[in-house]
């Protein structure tokens, strides 16, 4: 198990009373990339806030995930212009590449794989963002090289 009750105790501690349930859970997501069910428990036991409400928080915000998260996020968009510019080519190899479907995450818990609507950027489809940045007119060949250099990173981040 990756998640440490007495860590998420003195998170607990060191946001101190006042802290809002919020940023504890945000400060939890930050750790270990997603809010593991026992630091869900625990912060209801501590903040003596119903587990409900401590769900409904963790549910209601995009930026929460209760379910582990990869290092690395990479999103396809699937929106119309991206669509027909091949997005679903690009959403195959990346697939096929990571070994995973949209919303998982690789085994090594390196890459989340996701779709996404439509980024705003339309000209520039098939668009995939990896950690924030902009990645247009993918082509399979380009999610090759992409792959290869994210890859070559994570490994070397790994090492660390
Ligand atoms: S449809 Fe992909 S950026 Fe608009």
């Amino acid at each position: 198990m990756d998640f440490e009750a007495r860590e998420l105790a003195e998170t607990i501690e060191q946001n101190g009373a006042d802290a809002s349930l919020i940023s504890i859970l945000e400060e939890i997501q930050g750790r270990y990339r997603y809010l593991p069910q026992e630091a869900m428990i625990l912060v209801s036991e501590r903040l003596g806030v119903p587990l409900s409400q401590v769900y409904s928080v963790a549910t209601f915000y995009h930026a929460f995930s209760l379910v582990p998260r990869g290092r690395h996020t990479i999103s396809v968009c699937t929106g119309t212009a991206c669509h027909v510019r091949g997005a679903v080519q690009v959403l195959n190899r990346l697939e096929t590449g990571l070994g995973v479907r949209p919303g998982e995450t690789t085994r090594d818990r390196q890459f989340t794989l996701e779709t996404v609507n439509c980024l705003g950027c339309c000209a520039l489809g098939p668009v995939v963002v990896l950690d924030g940045e902009y990645e247009g007119q993918m082509t399979t060949k380009k999610v090759d090289k992409l792959m290869k250099r994210s890859m070559h990173q994570a490994a070397g981040e790994s090492d660390d």
